[in-house]
């Protein structure tokens, strides 16, 4: 048997998506990436002009709202899934430049933090499960079977998101979308409420050197390492 819940955590652009997503279909699991849910926080705050700073207005905003995460409609079929807000699809306003300068100060509130670990929780414990961010293996499962850190060097990160945006149409230089990466690493490690950090039991996986298929082959060693 595979493990049942499998946490992938990790650092802005170090694949976790994409692997997670493809973990989950492998294996037929569920993804879940725990990032949307700070985002529809943000995207909450920003949407009903509730200052990012306000923790418990946004708290109200989160417990009033219902967030959930479904298989993808047709447009969100490259991103593997859509969010939906009080029934309607958000997925991609939850990805513009208002939201991404938003999100990390969001999570940072400890009260936030604590508004969304039993969503987490309650998703993880139907097992059968690939969830990923960057407090997974630390913070809302730590009794994971198998927890894996994707990790990858600042340059090799933006390179891979500044590609990701222009697929999509973006139009920022590769110095910029570093900068802001970098930006986030400082936000996400530094932060005094579950910051991102290497859980004890994690298997490290550095991606700088690996095709996506040696990553792959590398991840499917730690699960079958990991079977019951
Ligand atoms: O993975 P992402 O870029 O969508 O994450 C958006 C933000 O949410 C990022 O600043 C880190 C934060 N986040 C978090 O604090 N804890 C998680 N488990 C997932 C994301």
């Amino acid at each position: 048997m595979p493990p049942s819940i499998i946490a992938i955590d990790g650092p802005a652009g170090a694949g976790k998506t994409v692997i997670g997503l493809w973990l989950a279909d492998y294996l037929r699991y569920t993804f879940f990436d725990t990032g949307v849910l700070y985002r529809a926080s943000a995207w909450l705050a920003l949407t009903n002009s509730v200052a990012i700073d306000d923790a418990d207005a946004i708290v109200a905003l989160i417990e009033r709202a219902t967030i959930d995460v479904d298989s993808p409609q047709p447009s969100d079929a490259e991103r593997g899934y859509t969010v939906t807000i009080d029934g309607h699809a958000v997925t991609d306003s939850l990805f513009t430049a208002e939201v991404n300068a938003s999100v990390s100060p969001v999570a940072a509130h400890s009260a936030v933090r604590a508004a969304l670990l039993p969503v987490q929780r309650r998703i993880g414990a139907r097992g059968s499960v690939v969830m990923v961010g960057r407090d997974v293996g630390t913070t809302v499962l730590p009794d994971a079977e198998l927890k894996i850190y994707l990790d990858a060097s600042i340059d090799e990160r933006a390179r891979r998101r500044w590609e990701q945006e222009h697929r999509r149409g973006g139009t920022r230089t590769i110095e910029a979308v570093r900068a802001d990466v970098a930006h986030r690493d400082a936000l996400d490690t530094g932060r005094g409420s579950s910051p991102l950090r290497v859980a004890d039991d994690a298997h490290r996986v550095d991606t700088d050197d690996l095709s996506l298929d040696d990553e792959k082959k590398a991840i499917l060693d730690l699960v079958t390492m990991s079977r019951g």
